[in-house]
């Protein structure tokens, strides 16, 4: 079987978990869950609960656990885009190839909606106790999920981002950004998935840093792709970065620089993953994938 192929059956998988979790559409309430559904269900790459998976099999995970998990940091990655698209912050009409969340459903069912779901994202995670007979490892998970999600990680980044639009930005801060705002839940993806597999914690760490390298590989091609993307591949406006006066990786290195920094930080997660143990011919090519990709 060819990559593509197991790329389409695996973000199928993710759909199935996903889709499991999301509330009814129901009640005096249906619009916010109808605004939650609608960005959920929009035809998302699935990276983060992906890359769940795949690490937790990569330690010969076993627990149902893992399933809550998956749903829940997928939710918390759309609660980040439904606000990271609002006026007040990049402004922007389409996303996943689709209407906005505030274009659909107005701006403030989707203030409301981005911080039901994230709140939904741990309401869900929660539920893996009813799962787990190993109570400690899903403690575990539910302090690096909330800590990577936080001010000490992508809401934190965010916050940074946002504030310096207009300002000059030198490299020190943008990689402060990147790490926060984009590695930090790629980083919770992977440890999580370790973590729920009873991993130890040598690692658990050594897949947190594989992680950040992903992170930022990832954050860098979508700064190459948000100026030399094809919108309607990518499913999202090209020259949001510029429109909001952002200094990104393009805007500093160029995007030769650029490119050869997507290579090198996937170069650094490759060769650590393929230093430890377990089955990761998939993951590698992800890797490899992302690193090329066009949306
Ligand atoms: C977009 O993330 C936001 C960034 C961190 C760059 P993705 O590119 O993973 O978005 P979806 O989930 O596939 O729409
Ligand atoms: C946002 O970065 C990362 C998030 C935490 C949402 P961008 O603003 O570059 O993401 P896109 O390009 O809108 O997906
Ligand atoms: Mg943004
Ligand atoms: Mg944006
Ligand atoms: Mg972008």
């Amino acid at each position: 079987v060819n990559f593509k192929d197991k790329f389409e059956q695996r973000k199928t998988e993710m759909d199935v978990v996903i889709l499991k979790y999301l509330p009814k559409e129901e009640g005096f309430s249906g619009k916010i869950r109808a605004a939650l559904n609608y960005s959920m269900k929009s035809p998302g790459k699935r990276l983060r609960p992906m890359l769940m998976m795949e690490t937790f099999q990569m330690f010969q995970g076993e627990s149902e656990a893992i399933y809550p998990f998956m749903a829940a940091i997928e939710m918390i990655h759309t609660h980040s885009l439904i606000h990271d698209d609002l006026p007040a912050i990049d402004n922007d009409e389409y996303r996943r190839g689709r209407k906005t969340t505030h274009v659909v459903y107005g701006e403030p069912t989707a203030i409301l909606a981005g911080d039901a779901l994230l709140n939904y994202a741990y309401e869900t995670a929660f539920s893996a106790f009813d799962e787990e007979a190993s109570y400690p490892c899903v403690c575990q998970a539910l302090t690096v999920l909330a800590k990577k999600t936080g001010v000490r990680g992508m809401l934190g980044g965010q916050s940074v981002d946002v504030i310096n639009s207009k300002n000059p930005v030198e490299q020190e801060m943008l990689d402060y950004i990147y790490i926060h705002k984009t590695a930090a839940l790629i980083e919770a993806s992977m440890m999580i998935g370790a973590i729920l597999a009873q991993a130890g914690a040598n690692e658990i760490s050594r897949m947190e840093a594989i992680g950040h390298n992903i992170g930022l590989a990832f954050q860098i091609q979508d700064d190459i792709l948000d100026v030399t993307g094809a919108s309607k591949e990518l499913g999202k406006p090209l020259h949001s970065d510029e429109k909001n006066d952002k200094t990104t990786y393009v805007t500093l290195l160029g995007i030769e620089a650029a490119r050869r920094e997507v290579d090198r930080y996937t170069g650094m997660a490759v060769d650590n993953l393929l230093s430890m143990p377990g089955e990761k011919t998939f993951l590698v090519e992800l890797l490899q994938f992302l690193s090329i990709r066009r949306k």
